[in-house]
């Protein structure tokens, strides 16, 4: 069958190359799409986020499933559009992405349905925001309610701080995302992530990762969407495991009671307090880089995972994992997530790959005029490798990084060097 994947990040590249593994794929299109994805897929323009051109696409091509990968289109919702055309879609309608796109919808439903999280208010007033924050002290945590890319939370740890962040969302810093402020208790503790298949009805976790955030070694400097990850997660006790999977089982009950009929990725962002896990955020995608480290190990065919999860099939599948470890760590260039430069000649990609276990998904990268391989975007590579434990997984990975070179490459060079030490790196 003939398949359409919306995105063109490292994301993508990983779903396409699981997708293009399968017997059952035949032509697959990558909107954008990158210089990866270009190797197995066809890159082709649309505007993502107008559900009757992605339709129109489709139908032109004879396409049978559409996977949406960023939360653009999702919150959009192009989903509904696609499937309202009667096309098999991977990805929640408008109704589920609010998950995402309204953190003050999320944190209603955690507590609607007793899913444990952090203390909060939501605001739409700033005299009220202030006042709460008068009340409850620092450190506190200040959230734009919409999409922000990832910019629109501050852990604030003094009152001050906290009411720059307050007064920023206010006056239109993050537009129409920063006109409701959710104000929250600050948790501490190890992040963790899960991503499920959800068809509506039956919710199957994957295996957890852990995303770094920070631009820096020591989880130092500005935030990122992502400098490095790893799956699965070393420090997650069973217990905490388990618990993690009964709150992703009890949000799709609560999304089902809701009446939102939820077909996609749900991906619970959980901080492991030491009263037990606690729900951080939800996304309604796939996380990225999360997506390089989980979809290698999973060894079920993910065009049928993903035609079960469009036809609410998903009870029909068991999910089963590569019993190995992924580290996956990202080049970027050098000043992000400020400015940098983009049109830089890429390196030896090949020489990395041909390491056994290595495999190079491609984020900000594309092909240019004279048909070289340029970099594109402020996370360029994210370099993926398997191994039979987590160290031997860690080091393949930092020996492929060395070898793939362009102008400005910036890493971090400390991915998975807290997991190494143990929890007790984390008691600080
Ligand atoms: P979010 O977009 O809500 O996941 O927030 C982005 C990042 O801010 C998270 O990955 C955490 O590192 C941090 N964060 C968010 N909420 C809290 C909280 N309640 N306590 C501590 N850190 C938080
Ligand atoms: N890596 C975090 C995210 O995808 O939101």
């Amino acid at each position: 069958m003939n398949i359409l994947v919306l995105g063109g990040g490292g994301r993508e590249h990983a779903i396409v190359t699981s997708l293009a593994a399968s017997p059952h794929a035949d032509t697959i299109f990558a909107a954008p799409g990158n210089g990866g994805t270009a190797k197995l897929a066809t890159n082709v323009k649309l505007d993502v986020v107008d559900g009757e051109a992605v339709v129109a696409f489709a139908r032109e091509h004879a396409v049978e499933l559409v996977v949406i990968g960023p939360e653009a289109p999702l919150v959009a919702g192009v989903a509904d559009v696609v499937r309202a055309a009667g096309i098999a879609c991977f990805g929640p309608g408008a109704s589920g992405a609010r998950l995402e796109g309204s953190k003050s919808f999320s944190k209603a439903l955690m507590y609607k349905y007793d899913l444990p999280t952090a203390a909060y208010g939501s605001f739409t007033d700033k005299d009220e925001a202030i006042s709460y924050l008068a009340n409850q002290g620092a450190p506190i945590v200040v959230k734009a309610d919409g999409l922000a890319a990832g910019k629109g939370v501050v852990v604030a740890t003094t009152i001050e701080e906290a009411l720059e962040a307050i007064e920023e969302c206010f006056a239109g810093r993050f537009g129409k995302a920063g006109a409701t402020v959710v104000i929250e208790e600050m948790l501490t503790g190890p992040e963790c992530s899960m991503l499920a298949f959800v068809d509506g009805k039956t919710m199957l976790p994957m295996a957890p990762s852990q995303d770094h955030k920070r631009a820096f070694d020591g989880d130092t400097g500005p935030n990122t969407g992502g400098m490095g990850v790893y799956s699965p997660v070393p420090i997650v006790t069973e217990d905490e495991h388990a618990t993690m999977i009964d709150i992703m089982e009890r949000t799709v009950r609560g999304l089902c009671a809701e009446g939102i009929d939820y077909r996609g990725c749900l991906y619970g962002g959980f901080m492991l307090t030491p009263n037990g896990p606690k729900l951080l955020e939800f996304n309604a995608r796939f996380g990225d880089p999360e997506t390089q480290v989980v979809l290698p190990r999973l060894k079920n065919d993910l065009v049928e995972v993903m035609m079960a999860v469009a036809n609410q099939m998903l009870d029909t599948i068991t999910l089963e994992w590569e019993d190995c470890w992924a580290v996956s760590v990202v080049l970027a260039s050098e000043g992000y997530p400020g400015d940098y430069e983009t049109g830089i000649p890429i390196f030896s990609i090949e020489q990395a790959e041909a390491l056994e276990g290595v495999t190079v998904y491609h984020a900000g990268t594309t092909i240019d005029d004279e048909g070289v391989l340029v970099t594109a975007g402020g996370r360029v590579l994210n370099v993926t490798a398997l191994g039979e434990d987590f160290s031997s997984a860690r080091n393949l990975a930092y020996t492929a990084v060395a070898l793939i070179d362009f102008e400005g490459k910036f890493f971090r060079s400390d991915i998975g060097a807290r997991a190494l030490r143990g929890r007790e790196a984390w008691d600080v």
